[in-house]
């Protein structure tokens, strides 16, 4: 068993108003009163973000945005800086495969973001990923290994990191990677890290596994050495069903209430 404390991250992506957030983070907040030895961060969209902090103000709850702008502030609209974030989470989503793939981000405002949020002391969950077609080719190991790399290009906050390995072929597909699959690439992902900040850093660093996880498959994702919890997206939605996945990860870290 690692000395990592587990994460379970919520992905709410565009779902919830700021009302349905509230109500969602109620319930969220009281379900998982029982599992403070895991760490739990709901992730609403802007416009949810002052309702939910409120709401989980006195939980054990955590709070993160999934998105942010590098730049500090000015003529940029419809952007959200790492000031206005600073005042209602703790941690920001840079690099989602969403964000990749439909708004144009690149690995060079993927690592600018999450420098962003560093120097703003909130903590960047940097997420990673191969497509199918990488996947197909046998090089997803080299491939995810690189992507990492160039995303955290500058940046040097290896206290505050937290990665998230989401092979785009297993996001909202129902059809999850295996955990063997899981831990090979963030086996690998965590001897990048070596590489990039010294052993001792790369050994406290959560990578979480994402990609149609839900309360029956993650019991075997965070059963794996290297396997630090898990970033959840549908099944963030529906209260019951992630505090299950956070009960479940508490069970498997042998701390069951
Ligand atoms: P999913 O999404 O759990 O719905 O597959 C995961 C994510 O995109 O973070």
């Amino acid at each position: 068993m690692t000395h990592r404390k587990p994460v379970i991250a919520g992905n709410w992506k565009m779902n919830t108003t700021p009302s349905e957030g509230r109500d969602l983070a109620l319930e969220i907040a009281k379900g998982v009163s029982d599992f403070p030895g895991v760490e739990v961060i709901v992730c609403p969209p802007f416009t949810g973000l002052a309702n939910v902090s409120r709401t989980v103000e006195s939980s054990n709850v955590l709070v993160g945005a999934q998105n942010v702008s590098a730049e500090p502030s000015g003529a940029f609209t419809g952007e959200v800086s790492t000031a206005m974030l600073d005042e209602l989470v703790s941690h920001v989503i840079v690099g989602h495969s969403e964000r990749r793939a439909l708004f144009g981000e690149t690995d060079e405002d993927v690592a600018a973001k999450a420098i962003a949020v560093h120097s703003a002391e909130m903590k960047p969950i940097v997420c990673v990923g191969e497509s199918l077609d990488t996947r197909k080719s046998g090089n997803a190991v080299g491939w995810v290994r690189e992507q990492l790399r160039a995303s955290l290009d500058g940046y040097a906050g290896w206290g505050s990191l937290i990665v998230a390995y989401e092979p785009v072929w297993a996001i909202g597909t129902g059809e999850a990677a295996s955990p063997q699959q899981a831990q090979e690439i963030i086996g690998e992902l965590r001897s990048e890290l070596v590489e990039l900040a010294g052993q001792e850093a790369a050994e406290q660093i959560r990578i979480l596994y994402g990609g149609s996880v839900n309360s029956n498959n993650i019991g075997p994702f965070v059963d794996r050495p290297d396997i630090d919890g898990a970033l959840v997206g549908g099944a963030s939605l529906q209260a019951a069903e992630f505090v299950s996945i956070v009960e479940n990860t508490a069970r498997v870290y042998g701390n069951p209430a």
